[in-house]
């Protein structure tokens, strides 16, 4: 089997191994993350890269592959993020478990700075690695061989808070769409993006649970295509109907009035109630507001930073230019030309008609509302 596979931007690269291939993808179980074993296990991820084409997992034993798996999207979506880096720290010190407990801990300090540096704007990224931090430090005079069980035990906490968390947001959210809907989502923030059912799909899997017809138009989400390769996968293979779109299209839609809503995932949520989100999520909130329509973001409080005040402050990943100019293997720009590839936007709050997170709705989008719902019974 050829273990070097294709960046999404055309870029080979050898990632960790590659360890099963299904026939086709409706037919296939992988998980999105799993943890193989015990403390001396390893992480297995789904390749998103590869989808729809190709349901292939790998298996990562270092740390270095976690990162670079993160790093090239073959695990991505905050949630997913948070919960790939928490299992990564384990991965990471499976080696140094016979070590001193000085020697463990430099190295906890090394492995989860490389995580940290992976991608920059998903805060649940950082907000796993500082649960992990906290369980080393409550810790400080145990062994390294428990304190690695406490990690992964903490790696299996934090992926189980996510799928209950993707539970609750899909109940909270359904009373948000009734029957025959048809919604508008932007990016992938379903299972693929999580350890559940997702933020912004489990409000449609929740409705449609619930005896709700409910139909998706998909933005297929320039440059890597989350929308088109992701979400109609997911979709559809859930039986949820589904039309994808080009990101172009989306006004047209809604001028048809084909949609009634739009719900979409966060990255990181300020204060302020300011959202950051894949790119092109903004131009969305403004066409919604243009056309009179609900625009909803589903995220849980692992998402939101109460640390910056509005989404000024959020850092926006910018990525690799061959992503735009030699999308998936064709060049489709000239030679040297000038590009400038943000991977997420900031929708400003004011556009925000409601956020789900599994606390409960804030509505309307203020720093008071969602400061009152995340402290609340915390
Ligand atoms: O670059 P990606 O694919 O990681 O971007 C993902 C998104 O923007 C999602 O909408 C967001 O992470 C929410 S996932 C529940």
């Amino acid at each position: 089997m050829d273990e070097a596979t294709t960046e999404a931007d055309g870029t080979r690269n050898v990632p960790a191994t590659i360890v099963s291939a299904a026939s086709s993808p409706a037919n296939t179980n992988a998980p999105v993350i799993e943890w193989v074993g015990e403390s001396d296990g390893w992480l297995r991820l789904l390749d998103q890269t590869l989808l729809p084409c190709e349901t292939k997992t790998i298996d990562c034993r270092s740390v270095e592959q976690v990162v670079e798996a993160i790093r090239s999207l073959r695990v991505r979506g905050a949630p997913a993020i948070g919960v790939a880096a928490a299992y990564g720290v384990v991965v990471g010190l499976r080696e140094s478990a016979s070590a001193d407990r000085a020697q463990f801990d430099e190295q906890m300090r090394v492995i989860t700075q490389q995580l940290a540096e992976s991608r920059p704007t998903a805060v649940n990224l950082f907000w796993a690695l500082d649960r992990q931090r906290r369980v080393a430090e409550r810790s400080a005079t145990a062994l390294p061989t428990d304190v690695l069980k406490a990690l992964l035990a903490e790696a299996r906490a934090i992926e189980l808070d996510d799928r209950a968390m993707c539970a609750a947001i899909g109940q909270y959210g359904t009373e948000l769409l009734n029957d025959g809907n048809t919604v508008l989502t932007h990016c992938n923030a379903g299972a693929l993006a999580t350890a559940g059912d997702g933020t912004a799909l489990a409000v449609i899997y929740a409705a449609v649970a619930a005896g709700k017809m409910i139909r998706v138009f998909a933005d297929e989400t320039r440059p890597l295509l989350q929308g088109s390769r992701l979400t109609a996968w997911e979709l559809s293979r859930r039986g949820i109907p589904v039309t994808v779109i080009c990101d172009s299209m989306a006004a047209t839609v809604m001028r048809q009035r084909k949609v009634q809503a739009v719900i979409v995932g966060a990255d990181r949520i300020a204060a302020n109630g300011d959202t950051a989100n894949k790119i092109g999520t903004y131009s969305v909130a403004c066409l919604a507001k243009t056309h009179g329509l609900p625009f909803y973001v589903a995220a849980p409080s692992s998402t939101f930073d109460l640390s910056l005040a509005n989404g000024e402050q959020i850092p926006i990943e910018e990525r690799s230019p061959t992503e735009i100019t030699h999308g998936f293997g064709r060049q489709t720009a000239p030679d040297g030309i000038d590009v400038y590839n943000p991977a997420f936007d900031v929708t400003p709050a004011e556009l925000i008609t409601a956020i789900i997170t599994e606390r409960g709705l804030i509505r309307p989008v203020t720093a008071e509302a969602i400061r009152t719902l995340l402290t609340s019974g915390s």
